[in-house]
């Protein structure tokens, strides 16, 4: 799937090269493809560059700092049209030096449009599950951009450039959430245990709620309640077509186990009913609402499903 959208991709870049470079010579195609791609961003003109020494010259103390992050990379491999290291990033710098460092003539991303900002931090991190779907994420539908979370010189946490460690990067905008894992019983976030970036995919994905999934696609939950998964001989249906959030409140509740009602029965007293009123089985007759029969899960133990029991006794 990835290699034919990248064929066709390819397929059209090189009809754009033959058209924009008549005058290119025979480098390898993949190169040409490459340099068509970063010419739809931003015009190309080799000789703008002037190479991250030169930055280095009047800023060296952010140049000092850079080579310590991951991005020095950057350096040592030149982007199409020569663009390395600080200029990957800024644009050409020449107008910009010979300005005697006119800001006016250089890419500044603080006050930047978000989406011009993603933009040239995509131009080299778009491929990979993991990003490649950051332009239908919430958080680029609403204007949050990499450098919301991420700074590649003034990081704050230790790891993946971030401006703050989770969960309190996350909090600082999702203040509600922070409540939730305030409650009796949660998901031991707050605590390092489980991190908010274990369930959501921050960059994006197809899932509602941004949520991320098992390497088979399947809930996200099973990744470490793998007990859950089955398959059972017996499914509880709900857990399949509903999910886990049908019963359970993902990030923290009032009620032990997550659950999202005070009592069991009350809980599977929204689906199960008296009488047989929708597709859901009704309570047997026996069951009368006696304190015997109000902890569910006393007899129905294994709730989410059996390989013994078609009533989930066992
Ligand atoms: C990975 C992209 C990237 C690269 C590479 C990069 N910058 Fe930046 N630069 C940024 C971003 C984003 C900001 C905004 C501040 C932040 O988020 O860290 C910035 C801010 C700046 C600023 C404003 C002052 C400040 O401290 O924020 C200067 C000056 C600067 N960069 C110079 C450079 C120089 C010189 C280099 C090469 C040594 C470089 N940049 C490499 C992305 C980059
Ligand atoms: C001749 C010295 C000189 C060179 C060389 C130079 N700069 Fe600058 N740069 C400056 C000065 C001076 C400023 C303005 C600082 C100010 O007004 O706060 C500046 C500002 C900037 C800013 C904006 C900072 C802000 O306030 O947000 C960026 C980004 C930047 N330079 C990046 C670069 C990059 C990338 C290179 C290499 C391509 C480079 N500079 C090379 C002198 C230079
Ligand atoms: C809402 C906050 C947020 C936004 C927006 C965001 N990131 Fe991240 N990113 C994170 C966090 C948190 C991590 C730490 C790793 C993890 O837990 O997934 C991370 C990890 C990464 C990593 C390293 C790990 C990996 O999977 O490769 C890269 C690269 C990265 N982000 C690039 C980007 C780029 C590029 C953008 C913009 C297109 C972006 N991020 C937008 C929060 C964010
Ligand atoms: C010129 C290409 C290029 C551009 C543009 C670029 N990056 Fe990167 N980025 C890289 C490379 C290369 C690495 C190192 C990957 C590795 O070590 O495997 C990296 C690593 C990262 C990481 C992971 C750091 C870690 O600790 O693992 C983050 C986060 C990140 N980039 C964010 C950004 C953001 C935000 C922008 C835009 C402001 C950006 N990048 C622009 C090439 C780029
Ligand atoms: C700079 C502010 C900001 C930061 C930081 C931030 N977010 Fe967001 N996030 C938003 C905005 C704005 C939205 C879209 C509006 C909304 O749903 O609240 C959003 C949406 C989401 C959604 C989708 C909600 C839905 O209803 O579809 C999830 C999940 C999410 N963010 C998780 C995270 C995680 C995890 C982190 C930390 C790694 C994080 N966010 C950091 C601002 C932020
Ligand atoms: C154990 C997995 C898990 C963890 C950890 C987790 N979430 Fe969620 N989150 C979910 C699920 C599942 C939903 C969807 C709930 C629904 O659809 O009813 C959700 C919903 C959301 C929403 C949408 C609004 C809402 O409350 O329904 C936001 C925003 C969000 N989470 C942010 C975060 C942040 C920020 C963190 C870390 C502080 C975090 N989540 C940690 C599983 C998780
Ligand atoms: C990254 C691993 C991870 C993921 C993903 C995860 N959990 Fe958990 N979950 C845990 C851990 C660890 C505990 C034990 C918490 C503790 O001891 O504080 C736990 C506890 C629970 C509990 C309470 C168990 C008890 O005995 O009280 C429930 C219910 C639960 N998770 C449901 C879910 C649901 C629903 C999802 C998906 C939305 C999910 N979990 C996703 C790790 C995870
Ligand atoms: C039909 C309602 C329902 C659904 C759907 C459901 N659960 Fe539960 N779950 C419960 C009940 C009720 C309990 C408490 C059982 C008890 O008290 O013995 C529980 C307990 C748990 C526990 C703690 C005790 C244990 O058995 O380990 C975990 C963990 C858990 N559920 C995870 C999940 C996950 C993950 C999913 C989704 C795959 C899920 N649940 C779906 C009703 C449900
Ligand atoms: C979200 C709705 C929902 C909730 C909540 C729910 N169930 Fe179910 N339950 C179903 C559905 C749907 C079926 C399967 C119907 C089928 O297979 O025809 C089912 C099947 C069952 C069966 C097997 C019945 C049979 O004839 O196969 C038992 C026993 C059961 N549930 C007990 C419970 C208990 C106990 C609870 C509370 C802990 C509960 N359920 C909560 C929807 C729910
Ligand atoms: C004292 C043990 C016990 C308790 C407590 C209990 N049940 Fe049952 N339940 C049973 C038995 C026994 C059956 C019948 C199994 C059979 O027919 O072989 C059953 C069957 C069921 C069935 C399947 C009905 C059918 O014919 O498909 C449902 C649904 C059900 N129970 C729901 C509940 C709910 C909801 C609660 C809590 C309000 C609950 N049970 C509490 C013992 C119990």
């Amino acid at each position: 799937m990835r290699t034919l959208e990248r064929c066709t991709g390819f397929a059209a870049w090189l009809t754009i090269v033959a058209a924009l470079l008549l005058s290119s010579q025979s480098v390898a195609a993949s190169e040409k493809a490459d340099k068509a791609k970063q010419a739809a961003a931003a015009p190309i003109d080799a000789s703008q560059y002037v190479g991250s020494d030169t930055c280095k010259t009047c800023h060296e103390d952010i140049y000092k700092s850079f080579e310590t992050t991951p991005h020095w990379k950057t350096t040592f491999k030149k982007q199409a049209g020569g663009a390395q290291g600080c200029e990957a990033c800024h644009g050409p710098g020449k107008a910009h030096v010979e300005g005697g460092g006119d800001k006016s003539k250089i890419f500044i991303f603080a006050g930047a449009e978000p989406g011009e900002v993603s933009k040239r931090c995509m131009s080299c991190h778009e491929y990979g599950e993991e990003h490649a779907n950051f332009d239908r994420s919430q958080h680029n539908v609403n204007g949050v951009s990499c450098i919301a979370c991420h700074s590649p010189h003034h990081a704050k946490a230790a790891q993946y450039l971030l401006v703050q460690k989770q969960p309190e990067l996350c909090y600082s905008c999702h203040t509600e959430v922070k409540q939730d894992f305030a409650r009796p019983f949660r998901h031991r976030v707050d605590q390092g245990l489980v991190e908010c970036t274990d369930c959501h995919n921050q960059h994006g994905g197809f899932l509602t709620k941004q949520l991320r999934a098992t390497a088979a696609q399947d809930q996200v939950c099973f990744k470490c309640h793998a007990d859950k998964a089955g398959p059972f001989s017996f499914e509880h249906e709900p857990v399949k077509t509903e999910g886990c959030q049908a019963c359970h409140s993902p990030h923290g509740s009032t009620n032990p186990r997550l659950l999202k009602r005070a009592q069991v029965n009350l809980l599977c007293l929204e689906c199960h009913t008296l009488t047989q009123d929708s597709g859901t089985p009704p309570i047997p007759t026996f069951h009368n609402q006696s304190q015997k029969y109000s902890a569910c899960t006393m007899c129905h133990t294994a709730i989410h499903g059996s390989n013994f029991d078609a009533f989930f006794m066992k």
